[in-house]
């Protein structure tokens, strides 16, 4: 498999054509990757599926970086793109760059930056110094709390109007993509129109040029919330407990170890 480049995901402008996971560790990225995903996501759902906090936006830099350095180590073929967390730009924007500089470091060959009040002059920054940079608009995790909570975002005409002007915005400052979380199918569709570069979309219906979902939830393995948008591909929680139910029966019967798997 070719390795997947910022220059090929800007190429694939069309409907449905680039998939994105999330990924936290090296032994899950080294499965997706080979598996032909074109984008792997470290993303900052860490918090939840991983940390078990509450919100993203108290995610630390340093938990980012160990996490984009053991994704990082795994992938040969797959794009990895690291979420700037809240912490490292939406804080201090003037560091965001040294911040992002950090990520591309550990691994990461492109930032996500979420849309917040002075997103413009970070994204700027971020491409004038040849990091690429991937936007993130409509439901924007780290700032829900001002878009009102987890919401669907652009249901009224100005509010769908806002998010094409962000869109647009965001394609002329130079990224190279942009995530549609939680809008209207109808929206994505007309914000795909709107740009050239690719979307991909999370909630946001199948008219956008690729789809992403939070590997823990695609895999059944994070049950907190149920989410109207993703879907479970497989069970792993159900597979992890019975295994673990097994190893704890064959250790009370003495069934493990075995001989041959003894020194
Ligand atoms: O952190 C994350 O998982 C994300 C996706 C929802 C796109 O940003």
């Amino acid at each position: 498999m070719k390795k997947i480049t910022v220059k090929h995901i800007k190429s694939k402008k069309g409907w449905g054509k680039i998939s994105m996971l999330t990924c936290y560790d090296y032994s899950f990225a080294g499965i997706l990757d080979s598996s032909g995903v074109d984008i792997i996501l470290v993303g900052d759902s860490l918090a939840n599926v991983v940390l078990g906090l509450d919100k993203t936006n108290t995610v630390s830099v340093a938990e980012m970086l160990n996490h984009t350095q053991a994704v990082a180590k795994a992938v040969k073929h797959s794009l990895v793109v690291t979420d700037m967390p809240y912490l490292a730009y939406q804080k201090e924007p003037a560091k965001a760059l040294s911040f992002a500089k950090k990520f591309i470091l550990k691994g990461a060959e492109a930032v996500k930056i979420e849309w917040f009040s002075q997103c413009k002059s970070v994204i700027k920054r971020l491409v004038k110094n040849n990091i690429p940079v991937m936007g993130h608009i409509g439901l924007t995790p780290q700032t829900a709390h001002l878009l009102g909570g987890y919401k669907v975002q652009g249901r009224s005409p100005e509010a769908a109007k806002k998010l094409i002007d962000q869109a647009k915005i965001i394609e002329d400052l130079g990224a190279f993509s942009l995530v549609l979380e939680c809008l209207p199918y109808q929206l994505s569709q007309r914000i795909s129109k709107a740009v050239r570069i690719p979307t991909i979309g999370i909630g946001a219906g199948k008219y956008c040029d690729g789809q992403v979902l939070v590997s823990y939830d695609f895999l059944g393995l994070y049950s907190k919330k149920k989410l109207k948008f993703t879907r479970v591909y497989c069970d792993l929680s159900s597979q992890i407990k019975t295994a673990t139910k097994l190893f704890i029966k064959d250790v009370k019967k003495g069934k493990f170890p075995s001989q041959s798997e003894s020194f």
